[in-house]
């Protein structure tokens, strides 16, 4: 079982969101990543008995956690085990043509962050797993000790932008060599191992640790991919004048979701409503430090000719 634990996760820049999405009370939305419900509930109590939320999530946790923060909502609430990326057909499946708003908050959640069964954290010791949807069939375990040294410093490289990628790589595969890598501990002394005297000279304050863990991630969960199948299918299920917001935490999102955004504003699609991308005020940063690196960025639909 995905259990998560009693840890909760607050939403980023709720405030934020609430002052720029404006929704009507017989809005339909989609929370294309419902996590705990807590951005939901905030949207949804605006949403009155012709209002509709359909929530997504891969996590079959996450979207335990949302039935129970939702329940009391006046609004219609559908919950969906798909990914973000199935947007298009489960909407087509459940009979619903457009909507007026798409959010994504992506990433992880604390209490997915904290799930022991989870495998995505440095700080804690657990099994290397990293699947946020346990029907995949790879975990990061499987990549880090199967993937070529080539392909290896590649993906970490491509998904986790670090320079001591070859490095990192021949120190998982020079490891294994003698055990197989299966804790996030092992693969975490590996990265320390591997960057040594350089992660001290780094200006960078993040653990050595951190890219290869973002990179595996990506990896394993598909992230990136998914993410621009979202983006792609937005437009289609867009009414003209609704909005999409996005929630990104590292720059490989933040770029997609910019450079699609000026794509479509280019090709008359969007209208970009956040020339810079939101960032939390530092007293949110003080409360929920995981605000530190969010970014929102908000399109809105033009008419559909
Ligand atoms: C940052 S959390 C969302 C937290 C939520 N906004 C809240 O306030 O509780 C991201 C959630 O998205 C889910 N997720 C990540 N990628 C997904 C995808 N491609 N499709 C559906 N859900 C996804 C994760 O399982 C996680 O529960």
């Amino acid at each position: 079982m995905e259990s998560v634990g009693p840890v909760k996760h607050v939403p980023v820049l709720a405030r934020t969101l609430a002052e720029r999405i404006i929704l009507s009370q017989d809005a339909v939305m989609v929370d294309a990543t419902v996590g705990q419900g807590g951005h939901s509930y905030l949207f949804g109590q605006n949403l009155g008995k012709n209002g509709r939320l359909i929530c997504f999530d891969v996590n079959e946790d996450s979207l335990r956690s949302a039935r129970e923060k939702l329940k009391d909502l006046e609004c219609e609430v559908l919950f969906v085990r798909e990914n973000f990326s199935q947007l298009k057909p489960v909407l087509e499946k459940n009979g619903i043509d457009k909507v007026d708003f798409i959010f994504a908050d992506l990433g992880v959640s604390s209490a997915q962050l904290a799930d022991i069964s989870s495998g995505l954290s440095f700080q804690q010791n657990m099994p290397l797993d990293m699947r946020l949807d346990k029907r995949l069939k790879t975990t990061a375990a499987d990549i880090v000790n199967r993937t070529d040294e080539k392909s290896l410093a590649d993906i970490i490289y491509k998904y986790g932008e670090d320079r001591a990628s070859r490095r990192i790589a021949r120190f998982i595969v020079s490891a294994r060599q003698s055990e197989k890598i299966t804790t996030t501990a092992q693969l975490s002394s590996i990265a320390c191992k591997a960057l040594g005297q350089r992660a001290k000279g780094r200006r960078s304050k993040i653990h050595p640790a951190t890219r290869t863990f973002q990179a595996l991630r990506v990896a394993v969960n598909n992230e990136l991919e998914n993410l621009e199948v979202l983006l792609q299918t937005a437009p289609d299920i867009l009414k003209a004048g609704g909005e999409i917001a996005v929630i990104s935490f590292h720059s490989l999102e933040d770029r997609i979701v910019k450079y699609d955004f000026r794509e479509k504003k280019a090709d008359g699609i969007y209208e970009i409503m956040t020339k810079k991308p939101l960032i939390a005020d530092r007293e949110e940063i003080v409360e929920n430090p995981r605000a530190r690196s969010a970014k929102l960025r908000i399109a809105r639909r033009c008419e559909i000719s």
